[in-house]
């Protein structure tokens, strides 16, 4: 199997994107769910991979993140792990599995440590989390935090809206950013938040921030590995780019192969396997009378 970049490249840590901050080099990330995504993720370069639970709607076919489990996302996660060689790997804490107490924060997220193969752990919320995630970080488990709009309190928002745009949730925001900074997160994703606010926080804060729908000015970028490739179904947010169009060449490459199999174009004799010369012989031969006529 080629690799683009080598395997001489160092294994990414929460001190390279520290570093990475200092010297404004942008970093690079992508969230994905299964071992194909993830090893193209990781041969192509990309600084960390999140084991997003946006895996709920894109691969498991639900609504929103909500229903996802702590079995599930420990399952993606040790699929991804096995893909991994350089990237650090993040994998989120699903919604119920810290809202619920300080312990039970911390036996999810060693959870997601030794069964799932995580190096950090990811959870959604400002200032009201951070008992939970400084219990983790104690723990030894770096936190990547998420503010701005988190799927995961999509009925508290009243749906999947653009925040900060107020100056009183800026305010609030610049509190979340700040208390994050403060515990000790690793990186923080800013999601849904204007440019401007996002500018402001990342001036603000020591620690990496992370935009997803947050303009260009953070310190790195993540996007869905779907999203990118083009390969789901609705249509995509403004912040998206698509790089490809993989879900159309990919319904192309089924529809050849279904009108190939109708006209029994597929498979070919090439495409075969065949008896040794020997074998057909003899086949043939007992396939025929005395006569050399066929029974
Ligand atoms: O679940 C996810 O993919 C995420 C990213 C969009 C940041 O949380």
């Amino acid at each position: 199997m080629s690799t683009n970049t080598g395997d001489q490249r160092q294994r990414v840590t929460v001190h390279t994107l520290a570093d990475k901050k200092r010297k404004r080099e942008p970093i690079v990330s992508i969230t994905a769910y299964d071992y194909s995504s993830a090893r193209l993720a990781d041969e192509a370069g990309v600084d960390f991979i999140l084991v997003g639970d946006s895996v709920a709607q894109v691969m498991l076919g639900y609504d929103s993140t909500l229903p996802v489990t702590m079995d599930e996302m420990v399952y993606h996660s040790r699929i991804v792990r096995r893909a991994v060689r350089h990237a650090l790997l993040v994998v989120d804490m699903p919604f119920g599995s810290y809202h619920t107490g300080t312990l039970a924060a911390l036996e999810n997220a060693v959870r997601l440590v030794k069964e799932g193969g995580a190096e950090a752990v990811k959870i959604e919320g400002g200032v009201s989390r951070v008992p939970f995630i400084r219990r983790v970080i104690d723990a030894e488990i770096p936190v990547m935090g998420h503010i701005g709009l988190t799927p995961q309190s999509v009925h508290r928002m009243g749906g999947y809206k653009v925040q900060g745009k107020t100056s009183r949730a800026i305010e609030q925001l610049m509190r979340d950013a700040e208390a994050l900074d403060k515990v000790g997160v690793s990186a923080l994703v800013l999601e849904g938040i204007p440019r401007e606010v996002a500018i402001r926080i990342t001036a603000e804060v020591a620690t990496p921030t992370i935009g997803i729908g947050a303009g260009p000015d953070c310190d790195g970028q993540i996007i869905v590995y779907h999203d990118l490739v083009g390969l789901t179904f609705s249509s995509p947010a403004k912040f998206v780019r698509r790089y490809c169009n993989a879900g159309t060449l990919i319904t192309e490459a089924i529809q050849a192969y279904r009108d190939d199999i109708r006209s029994r174009a597929f498979p070919s004799d090439a495409e075969s396997y065949h008896l040794p010369r020997d074998v057909q012989r003899v086949l043939g031969e007992s396939d025929n009378d005395s006569a050399g006529r066929q029974k």
